[in-house]
């Protein structure tokens, strides 16, 4: 919408982006770096602030994902210039719909509200009309969606305790499997909505889907780059857009590190159930100590026998 160029980068065996990848991609055009806290698993911001520094980037977090991560002990989505962050239905916490943007300065809050409201900044405080400075469009969520935001809120600490316990539990059973490890968290201020398994072949990750009855997440959905039409189409709203006519070439498999982490990642639900994020099998957070040895077993049984 703001005819930026998206510019694809690998990501490491922590299923995010590879600080180490993202040097070689920055030109005179660029104008941020987008980590994506995927899977509720902070990304590596202490290498990518270092490089944003370097370069003179905006970092903009998208913690759509990660609702309560925390990297070396600050809260993502503060640690970059702004946060994005979701509460649509497979999230953290959710309202039905909506989510809520968090910045670092006056003036890109300013920006940002006047941006989701119809142009208005200084932001309005009702519904008067007011001083329409920069050009808007109208995304203001409704105050009875706020409210339940603001009730679900509360409850993130709970939450998170209660998924961090059951994840632990249910990773400490499955330590030592012949051919499987786990991603590698990057800091375990992380959600634990997720407990992602990482087989050391592909052929192995296939065998365990089929009999487990999910996907390797390369083949989960629209997560993947590999299955976004319209990215790899390039599709716009308006011919006279840049992105249309960009000369960026975005075709399937050009990220090859990520293509193979994907293909032998899979996703074990904790609190997240999923199946856009592969994660159509697992244990929720209400699940007892014996229903978790159950799924434990399960997936046990089924390694053992590939
Ligand atoms: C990583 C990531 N970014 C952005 C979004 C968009 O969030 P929303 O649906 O609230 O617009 C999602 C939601 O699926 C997501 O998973």
């Amino acid at each position: 919408m703001m005819n930026a160029i998206p510019v694809l980068a690998e990501i490491d065996d922590s299923l995010t982006i590879d600080p180490e990848k993202i040097e070689a991609l920055i030109t005179p055009k660029t104008k941020a770096i987008i980590p994506v806290h995927m899977l509720g698993n902070p990304c590596k911001m202490d290498r990518i602030m270092e490089i944003a520094k370097k370069h003179n980037l905006y970092v903009i977090e998208d913690c759509c994902q990660a609702v309560g991560a925390s990297y070396k002990g600050k809260c993502v989505g503060t640690i970059g210039n702004i946060g994005a962050y979701s509460m649509n239905v497979f999230k953290t916490l959710s309202t039905g719909d909506g989510g809520f943007v968090g910045v670092t300065d006056e003036d890109l809050y300013e920006r940002a509200f006047g941006f989701h409201d119809q142009g208005h900044k200084p932001s309005r405080t009702g519904v008067e009309v007011g001083n329409r400075s920069i050009l808007g469009i109208n995304m203001r969520m409704n105050e009875l969606s706020g409210a339940v935001a603001l009730a679900q809120t509360r409850k993130l600490k709970g939450l998170l305790a209660t998924l961090r316990e059951k994840k632990a539990l249910l990773k400490s059973k499955l330590q030592g499997l012949p051919g499987v490890g786990f991603r590698t968290i990057n800091d375990e201020g992380e959600c634990a909505t997720l407990l992602t398994l990482l087989f050391e072949t592909k052929e192995l990750a296939a065998a365990f889907c089929e009999k487990a009855g999910t996907a390797p997440i390369a083949r989960s959905g629209w997560h993947v780059y590999n299955n976004m039409e319209q990215l790899l189409e390039k599709k716009t709203w308006t011919d006279a857009h840049v992105f249309h006519n960009c000369d960026r070439v975005y075709e399937k498999h050009m990220l090859p590190a990520t293509d193979d982490i994907l293909e032998r990642a899979v996703n074990i639900s904790i609190g997240v159930v999923d199946k856009g994020l592969g994660a159509g099998t697992g244990i929720n957070i209400l699940s007892t100590e014996e229903e978790i040895e159950k799924v434990a077993q399960n997936i046990r049984e089924i390694v053992l026998s590939l």
